[in-house]
């Protein structure tokens, strides 16, 4: 490849992460071989339909359409590009261990190719890598893990922070191929082994999600000697050291990453003789955290046997209609466990939801679902929630308890339009 020549880049596997990965490519002028075995999925890819909500990414695909082509065939991926980014999903086991079996079907039909190299996006456990190295020693790997996030995809992939690449000895050229696709993006390059590439992935969402959970103990504390944790993540967040990014106390983490990969490298570092003691605190954390949300409705309404409890938002965060490891599922099985009736609205998730939650009475506006409600929970920020009236809609719940489980509102015009109003760590000073 010559300088200024665009390298054309194959992905295995349109889901979320391939997606926005073939997108950004082709916006980038790079030709781009989509492929995944799911050929429902690649028709309607075709036709210019979307899978699911990422805000960008369709205008992104229908602008770059002419290099983008979406097949079912190995074979034609293989003809098409030598770099072959692997993005198919590995879903977390029972066992809590990384399922790999969709990246093992990848590269059995990859089989020894030594014109080829595999560049891992999904999410694999350490040793991953040197075991399909070894397996086929003829064919070069590259570990490019993923750091984007739901909803800010697009942009996360246009403008990273850093790009993690590693490579092992003899595969050098891949590892230049996939630096010089990127580097026009910015951000610093890290160049590493490929042990070190898949645990940067790993030990980096752990710690996020370890700094959630810290600050959602935090903010269970602050509640019990009258501090506010919104105040208490703003002046540690100022410290350098700490930042304030992830330092938003809620209802607990959840998506298809954290807590599949919290997990994953708990269980990792188990088979491997290691007990991680910090990660089970982090986990338990969160679990816990989802249901806190029982105790402070009942605090208000006593039994919650015949209450109707409106949830506003179900989709794990806002812009995205993703619902997986999503707090509202353990929410509303806790809130119907406890004899509660359950509405909830979702600007894009309830199509989706339907399904996950058979007996939850799906509304189709916030106000549907306040009506008659004897407290409601805001689970998700969607920012439509900011706008809405609340003053008005106090009037037609049959209580005005609201819990705001991300912090979302401000507490005092809450209480201004007639709201009992319930934040998470947002304790109430001696004498306030
Ligand atoms: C995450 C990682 O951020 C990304 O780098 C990785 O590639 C995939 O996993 P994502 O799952 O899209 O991205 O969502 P993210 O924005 O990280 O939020 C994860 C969860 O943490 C959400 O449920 C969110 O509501 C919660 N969260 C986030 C908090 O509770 N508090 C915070 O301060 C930040």
């Amino acid at each position: 490849m010559s300088a200024g020549e665009r390298e054309p880049v194959g992905v295995v596997g349109v889901g979320w992460v391939g997606l926005v990965t073939a997108a950004c490519f082709a916006s980038q002028g790079h030709e781009v071989w989509a492929m995944d075995v799911n050929a429902a999925r690649i028709e309607s890819l075709r036709g210019g339909e979307l899978p699911f909500h990422e805000p960008g990414l369709g205008e992104l695909i229908a602008e770059h359409a002419e290099r983008l082509s979406f097949t079912t065939s190995m074979e034609e991926l293989l003809a098409g590009s030598r770099l072959l980014f692997c993005c198919v999903d590995t879903p977390p086991t029972y066992s809590g261990d990384a399922d790999l079996s969709r990246v093992r079907s990848v590269v059995d039909q990859l089989g020894g190719d030594s014109d080829h190299a595999l560049v891992m996006k999904s999410t694999v456990p350490s040793g991953t890598g040197q075991s399909i190295r070894r397996n086929l020693p003829d064919l070069s790997y590259v570990s490019c893990p993923e750091f984007l996030k739901e909803g800010s995809a697009v942009d996360d992939f246009l403008h990273p922070d850093r790009v993690v690449i590693g490579a092992d000895a003899g595969d050098e050229w891949a590892a230049d191929a996939v630096a010089c696709l990127y580097e026009p993006l910015g951000g610093e390059l890290v160049r590493t082994d490929v042990a070190s590439a898949e645990m940067i992935k790993l030990a980096s969402n752990a710690f996020l999600a370890t700094k959630i959970s810290f600050i959602n103990e935090i903010a269970n504390v602050c509640e019990e000697v009258g501090a506010d944790v919104t105040e208490v993540s703003r002046g540690m967040g100022l410290d350098e050291r700490i930042g304030n990014k992830f330092l938003e106390a809620g209802i607990g983490y959840g998506g298809s990453c954290f807590p599949k990969d919290v997990s994953a490298l708990k269980q990792l570092a188990g088979n491997s003789g290691y007990h991680f003691q910090l990660l089970n605190s982090v986990i338990e954390v969160n679990e816990l955290q989802k249901r806190r949300v029982i105790g402070k409705l009942t605090k208000h309404l006593g039994p919650l046997v015949g209450k109707r409890i409106a949830l506003l938002g179900l989709s794990f965060k806002a812009n995205t209609d993703d619902m997986r490891e999503a707090s509202s599922l353990v929410l509303s099985a806790r809130l119907q466990g406890e004899g509660a009736a359950v509405a909830a609205y979702d600007p894009v998730a309830s199509t989706g939801a339907a399904g996950m939650l058979p007996s939850v009475e799906l509304a189709t506006s916030a106000e549907e679902a306040l009506a008659g409600a004897d407290a409601a929970i805001l689970v998700t920020e969607w920012p439509e929630f900011a706008e809405l009236d609340w003053k008005a809609l106090a009037t037609t719940m049959k209580r005005p308890v609201l819990v705001d489980g991300r912090n979302f509102l401000d507490p005092a015009q809450m209480r201004a339009a007639g709201y009992t109003y319930e934040g998470i760590g947002r304790g109430v000073p001696a004498g306030g």
